[in-house]
């Protein structure tokens, strides 16, 4: 049925037209997500020279331009809506790092399903995520978006997201196009600076960047956002090898490709030619719609004229974008998401607020909790002090774009609403920074509500105020804009200003608490050793105050792991847990310097946190592993079980980690790899057996030819609470 109709309306386009639906802009007076906006939306759409609009928001301004498109264009073909929801919609979720560090892929589908609910509401009908880059170079802004640096855990996370925004049916008013991006490697860029070059080998890619994207193509993404880096010689939206041979041919991509913002004019400063010539060889690669730069708009007719492109490779491309429009509904009915009663009453609702408050508690890991200083009292007499107390605007985290931060609960205001209060004592401590250029740059000056004031006597306040009180509770960190685009870092220690107030305030010799913001992970180590407490709480969205409350007051007992490595220095960047092994690892398992190693003079190799890191209020203790055999053959099965006890004094959440290390290869494999995972909920004194089962499946990998396949040899099996604290097993697996 689908083919029909689109054949018949195919048979009526010009190549004007299906040159049009190639066309996505973003019309001024709305949200601006990169340098450029187009002007003449309204001419385009009457015209037919446009598929999609991005940044538009508003329902009646969503409703009176899909009114143009179907009334007053030839074919009344209608638009998509497109709009960056990350996080959120207008109830804001934790930022996506700190999503990924809840571990838990069917929550984070909870989320991106309350995402698409709103969205849809207001007239969305796609959103640009999941960000399935992996980050493993916290230098780079962008790593706040994603699920890390590991491929199976992001896989899961990815493929989630997918699930959550999109649902079983694209045309129910409810459900979105979601959209993978950056594809591809985004998250390798050199130095980690942003947009910089990408240079791989094809087994890392394979192996290490490639998965995330290849789970959203399984879960039935429905669209595909090209990346701004090259790949070894050819950026992302020029790629004919990544676009067609990788992404249809190999994975069966069966939805559109669009680039990201001006990525087809951008392939001129890449240095492949003019527009013309960029945008044909974009179309022939596989881009399918060109996000703002408008050359497919300007170029596309005189190349055809010209024979540079056919016919085809136009017809091609307008065919999967209408495909999709005809998979939400929309000529079905082109409203079908314009609907004022949803718009009323299903955006930021009580309901979706709780789940967002839920969602951040889970999210947040404990890094530190010396003497249980961790959780307080209500009737503790608590100084809470620190910039970020109470300062809605850094609330949300990067990419909130549709989320109004006014709507955010601060730690100050959720606290106000204990009747204990009066015997807490409030101080800002210290400006966001004192570098003014970051200021500028990363628009911390956006805190309006919050504006700078003179740090001694900031200073000052915070020591007389935390002098009233038993214990001091610092809320630090760094600010919203810190992380995300276009906001890459050369310096990832913790704010200096902000070190000094904390130096200042441990001379008072008070049990001390730091709640953390961060889209990165940073270099702590000129501060760890002085709080008794961490609680890094990344950015915890529209209910970040109570939800901070919930994990301080122990309501909520924190059970986040990072998943991303925290480094001792950024001397260690990359640094990442599934590295290879090398032909000189260190032999000393305390990290001593070693002669002729693969080591450095003056830093150790461990991180200061290691991935899958997270304390809890209670205590886990890891019973022996059991493994069903030793020796494999074939297809069998392996169970590996270990038994889990809740020895502290609360209950709580533990996610266990399952690790293999494929010992002799015929390439280098990493020294560890996460397989699986599994959260387990234990009240004090209980214990459970938490079982994996492990088949070929889990071994394969891609080799030297690139074939996804198995060796046989010994594996060692770990499981553990972090990838560093791990019980290990060996088994013989033959063919
Ligand atoms: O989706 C984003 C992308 O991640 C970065 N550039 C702009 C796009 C659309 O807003």
């Amino acid at each position: 049925k689908k083919d029909i109709f689109i054949n018949n309306l195919m048979k009526n386009m010009t190549i004007e037209e299906k040159i049009g639906q190639l066309n996505l802009i973003s019309p001024p007076g709305n949200i601006q997500t990169g340098a450029a906006v187009s002007s003449d939306a309204e001419n385009y759409i009457r015209q037919g020279k446009l598929g999609a609009v991005l940044n538009m928001t508003g329902l009646s301004r969503i409703k009176e331009t899909q009114e143009i498109a179907v009334t007053k264009s030839r074919l009344g073909i209608p638009l998509i809506f497109g709009l960056d929801v990350i996080h959120g919609y207008k109830t804001g979720f934790p930022i996506p790092l700190a999503l990924s560090a809840s571990w838990k892929p069917e929550l984070i589908q909870q989320a991106a399903a309350i995402s698409a609910k709103e969205a849809t509401a207001d007239g969305i009908t796609w959103t640009y995520s999941p960000m399935a880059d992996i980050g493993r170079d916290p230098r780079w802004g962008r790593v706040a978006e994603g699920a890390g640096e590991d491929p199976f855990l992001a896989s899961r996370i990815t493929e989630a997201f997918v699930k959550g925004y999109q649902g079983n049916d694209l045309s129910a008013n409810n459900t979105l196009l979601a959209c993978v991006k950056h594809f591809a490697l985004y998250g390798a860029s050199e130095a980690g600076r942003d947009y910089n070059t990408v240079d791989m080998s094809h087994h890392r890619m394979y192996n290490d960047y490639f998965p995330p994207y290849k789970a959203a193509i399984d879960a039935g993404v429905a669209t595909v956002m090209t990346s701004f880096n090259d790949i070894n010689g050819v950026p992302s939206t020029a790629n004919k090898w990544l676009l067609t041979d990788v992404l249809r041919k190999q994975w069966g991509f069966q939805g559109f490709v669009v680039t990201d913002f001006t990525a087809i004019k951008e392939l001129i400063a890449h240095g492949l030619g003019n527009n013309q010539q960029v945008a044909a060889r974009a179309l022939k690669a596989g881009t399918d719609m060109d996000m703002v730069g408008e050359d497919y708009l300007n170029t596309l007719k005189n190349s055809l004229q010209e024979g540079k492109i056919s016919e085809e490779d136009i017809n091609k491309a307008c065919r999967r974008i209408l495909e999709m429009k005809y998979n939400l509904g929309l000529f079905e009915d082109p409203y079908r998401y314009i609907d004022e009663k949803r718009s009323k009453s299903e955006i930021l609702t009580s309901e979706h607020r709780q789940v967002a408050r839920k969602v951040a508690a889970q999210t947040f890991v404990l890094m530190k909790n010396e003497r249980q200083t961790l959780p307080l009292k209500k009737s503790d007499k608590i100084a809470f002090i620190g910039p970020l107390l109470d300062d809605k605007a850094n609330m949300p985290g990067t990419w909130a774009v549709a989320v109004d931060y006014k709507e955010s609960v601060t730690v100050q205001s959720a606290l106000k609403e204990f009747p204990e209060s009066k015997n807490y004592w409030f101080a800002r401590g210290a400006n966001l920074t004192e570098n003014l250029s970051l200021e500028k740059n990363a628009y911390v000056e956006f805190t309006k509500d919050n504006p700078r004031q003179s740090p001694e006597k900031l200073l000052k306040e915070a020591i007389d105020t935390a002098t009233k009180a038993d214990k001091i509770v610092l809320v630090l960190g760094e600010a919203s804009e810190m992380t995300g685009e276009s906001a890459s870092r050369t310096d990832i220690r913790f704010p200096e200003n902000q070190l000094l107030l904390l130096k200042e305030l441990k001379k008072l010799g008070k049990p001390l608490v730091v709640v953390l913001f961060t889209g990165r992970p940073l270099d702590l180590s000129e501060m760890v050793d002085l709080p008794d407490a961490i609680l890094n709480v990344w950015f915890p969205g529209t209910e970040a105050g109570n939800a901070i409350k919930d994990v301080l007051f122990g309501a909520v007992n924190p059970s986040g792991k990072l998943t991303m490595t925290f480094p001792r220095s950024l001397g260690q960047v990359p640094i990442y847990y599934n590295h290879k092994n090398t032909g000189r690892p260190l032999e000393f398992t305390d990290y001593r310097f070693e002669k002729y190693k693969s080591n450095y003079l003056d830093e150790r190799n461990d991180p200061l946190f290691p991935f899958g890191f997270g304390l809890s209020y209670t205590k886990f203790e890891y019973g022996t592993m059991n493994l069903s055999k030793i020796q494999l053959k074939g297809n069998e099965n392996l169970k590996a079980s270990i038994v889990i006890t809740n020895s502290g004094n609360y209950d709580g959440e533990e996610t266990v980690q399952l690790y293999i290390r494929d010992k002799v290869a015929s390439i280098t494999r990493p020294v560890k790899e996460l397989k699986g995972f599994k959260t387990v909920f234990l009240k004090k004194g209980e214990s459970q057996t938490v079982s994996f089962d492990i088949n070929p499946e889990l071994l394969k990998f891609y080799n030297e030819d690139l074939n996804f396949d198995w060796e046989e040899g010994e594996f060692d099996i770990m499981i553990g609470t972090n990838s560093d604290n791990l019980t290990t097993k060996t088994v013989l697996w033959q063919k």
